[in-house]
């Protein structure tokens, strides 16, 4: 499932991740490439372990926590620390697959589900759409500053060469407590028909009722925590 959530960062919030950035220290985006994703990934990104990635990082956390979106289509367990990378005229990366296993403050936990939160708009740049292949084919991706694209962690993606300008953004990755997709999918369509049919009848409608039960008995049937 591809999700789009728009304004995870108000337009103030992304200049303050701008200008932060724009003080980093720029690495080789390779340290924290796999074996095979290193061959393909041209980019920069700021250490993760740098006081900027861990400062913005919190307030993007933070905003994560506030949005509905964003809990109701990942259904978190736990959410890496985000990360940010930039793409200059010329840098893109090919077609991999992300990392299953990662490794955050000691802990080990699995990526299911991928982000990109977009801190360059459309018109900064050119080329740098993510391309994302799913069963129904490839779905290019380019968002305005402070909107967020989530997609399953074990899709095959790449960022296409960035022809003009230069995009950034911050990226990471959550364990779902529903690890299959497709679950987690038909939970997030479930959720969203319970608050149209609480909008359209009210909280208390038998109809409301039984719907919401059966997402949280899904939900209790699923969730690993
Ligand atoms: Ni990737």
């Amino acid at each position: 499932m591809i999700v789009q959530v728009p304004q995870v960062l108000s337009p103030e919030q992304v200049a303050h991740c701008r200008r932060t950035l724009e003080g980093a220290a720029w690495a080789d985006g390779r340290i924290t490439a796999g074996v095979q994703s290193a061959r393909a990934k041209r980019n920069l990104q700021v250490p993760e372990d740098s006081a900027e990635a861990r400062t913005l990082g919190e307030m993007i956390l933070g905003a994560l926590g506030r949005n509905e979106t964003f809990v109701s289509a990942a259904l978190p367990l736990r959410v890496f620390p985000p990360l940010f990378n930039r793409y200059d005229a010329g840098m893109g990366f090919g077609a991999h697959v992300d990392n299953a296993i990662r490794f955050a403050g000691g802990v080990r936990f699995r990526t299911d589900v991928s982000a990109t939160l977009f801190l360059s708009g459309p018109e900064d740049y050119d080329g740098g759409e993510l391309v994302i292949d799913d069963a129904y084919g490839e779905h290019a991706v380019k968002l305005a500053a402070g909107d967020m694209i989530l997609y399953p962690a074990a899709s095959l993606h790449r960022v296409e060469t960035v022809t003009r300008g230069a995009r950034w953004a911050a990226f990471f990755w959550a364990q779902s407590m529903v690890r299959d997709d497709g679950r987690r999918s038909l939970l997030y369509d479930m959720d969203r028909s319970i608050g149209q049919a609480r909008a359209a009848l009210s909280d208390d409608h038998p109809a409301v009722l039984g719907l919401t039960a059966g997402y949280h008995n899904l939900l209790r049937m699923w969730a690993e925590t």
